[in-house]
């Protein structure tokens, strides 16, 4: 299949997918071939496979393949392995649900936060206009080679390299694109934006697995809206954390473990369909981590983990599901008991009658942000 055949293949199954509504990307697609962003060598992460390595010469129909594929990222440089990736070339059914939900037009000036391989700087720049769009890219080598690809291209934004939380250039920007994970909102992207101007990122709570989210810019210097979908992405790079530390290093950091049962079975916490228990969850059990381990022997038993996000040496709980049992044992240890906040928290959610994710929002002040319930008056947690 040649090229156009192939951009034509991909745009047809994320029009199928429901995650490009809007046919008229089709036309941006060709103008910005994806493989002209991908590496000859690099690691294809699909959205229903495993991880594997993809090279151009050794497997030539393996890497075209990957690199029209809507549901795979590329991983093109990762921390210690490819499961710790710190860059790549987002999934197409990632990307198009953000510009879609960015909705940028001709001549709005955009600022692109975290440049990666260059692609969604370079769709933008097809977009609105290549004069138009600014790129912030932290990592000197990939600022270097997204450099190189937007050459060759032929697509020429602005491109910076620094920190974008705390460095990022200054505005005004109609529109400002995020493509790494955000837990807390830098306030500088708001300050960036012109009132009825837009931010649009991927919102990463502790406790689940994370929003599209629009944010429109209100003249009081706040920002407002509401979760739109769910989104997963790389973080930015202040705000990594702990995602992916071992749960033994919280038990064995705090012991002093308190035993208890409860009748609620665990698994419901991140086995609700909806995304609204989850963004719930997000509020009123803050800066929280939820795993869900299954036994690998097919017994059915897993145990739900909660461990504060503030990495080891914060509270922990662990409740293990068993399969007949009526109870399940809880143990938690440190100064927050958070199963008691979990469990509490299902209960207020189910007592809300079940609000979806749509209903959630977001505000974004000087000082603060909120999750809120329907209404900014109405936050959820503290
Ligand atoms: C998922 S990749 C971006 C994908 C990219 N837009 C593309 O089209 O290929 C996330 C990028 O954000 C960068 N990043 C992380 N923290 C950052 C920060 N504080 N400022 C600027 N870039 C950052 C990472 O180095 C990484 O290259």
């Amino acid at each position: 299949m040649d090229v156009d055949g192939r951009i034509d293949a991909m745009a047809d199954r994320l029009a199928a997918s429901g995650d490009m509504t809007d046919d008229s990307w089709r036309a941006v697609l060709h103008r910005v071939p994806r493989h002209v962003f991908a590496p000859e060598v690099a690691w294809a992460s699909p959205y229903d496979g495993p991880r594997r390595e993809i090279d151009l010469r050794k497997d030539p129909d393996g890497w075209w393949r990957a690199v029209y594929d809507p549901g795979a990222a590329i991983i093109t440089q990762v921390d210690g392995g490819p499961s710790a990736p710190t860059s790549s070339l987002s999934a197409p059914n990632v990307v198009l649900p953000f510009l879609e939900l960015l909705h940028p037009f001709g001549g709005q000036r955009v600022l692109d936060v975290g440049t990666g391989t260059g692609w969604t700087a370079a769709l933008l720049c097809a977009r609105t206009g290549e004069h138009h769009v600014t790129s912030i890219e932290i990592d000197e080598e990939v600022a270097r080679r997204a450099a190189e690809n937007l050459d060759k291209a032929g697509f020429g934004p602005e491109l910076l390299v620094g920190d974008a939380a705390t460095d990022a250039p200054e505005g005004p920007f109609d529109l400002v694109h995020v493509t790494c994970g955000v837990t807390t909102l830098p306030y500088g992207w708001v300050e960036r934006a012109r009132p009825g101007g837009a931010i649009v990122f991927p919102w990463m709570p502790d406790f689940s697995y994370g929003y599209q989210v629009r944010l429109d810019v209100l003249p009081d210097g706040t920002a407002i809206g509401r979760l739109a979908g769910s989104a997963g992405y790389m973080m930015l790079r202040s705000q990594r954390g702990h995602r992916t530390t071992r749960t033994r290093e919280w038990t064995q950091a705090v012991t002093g473990v308190a035993s208890s049962t409860t009748r609620l079975d665990p698994r419901l916490l991140l086995h609700t369909p909806g995304g609204g228990l989850e963004a719930a969850m997000a509020g009123l059990v803050p800066g929280v981590r939820a795993d869900l381990c299954f036994d690998t022997e097919p017994t059915g038993e897993a145990t739900l983990w909660l461990l504060e996000a503030s990495g080891p040496g914060g509270s922990w709980a662990s409740v293990d599901f068993v399969p007949g049992k009526v109870e399940f044992t809880v143990e938690q240890a440190g100064a927050r008991r958070l199963w008691d906040e979990a469990e509490a928290a299902y209960f207020e959610w189910l007592r809300w009658g079940r609000p979806p994710l749509g209903r959630f929002g977001l505000t974004v002040a000087p000082d603060r942000q909120w999750l809120w319930l329907d209404d900014p008056v109405r936050p959820v947690g503290r």
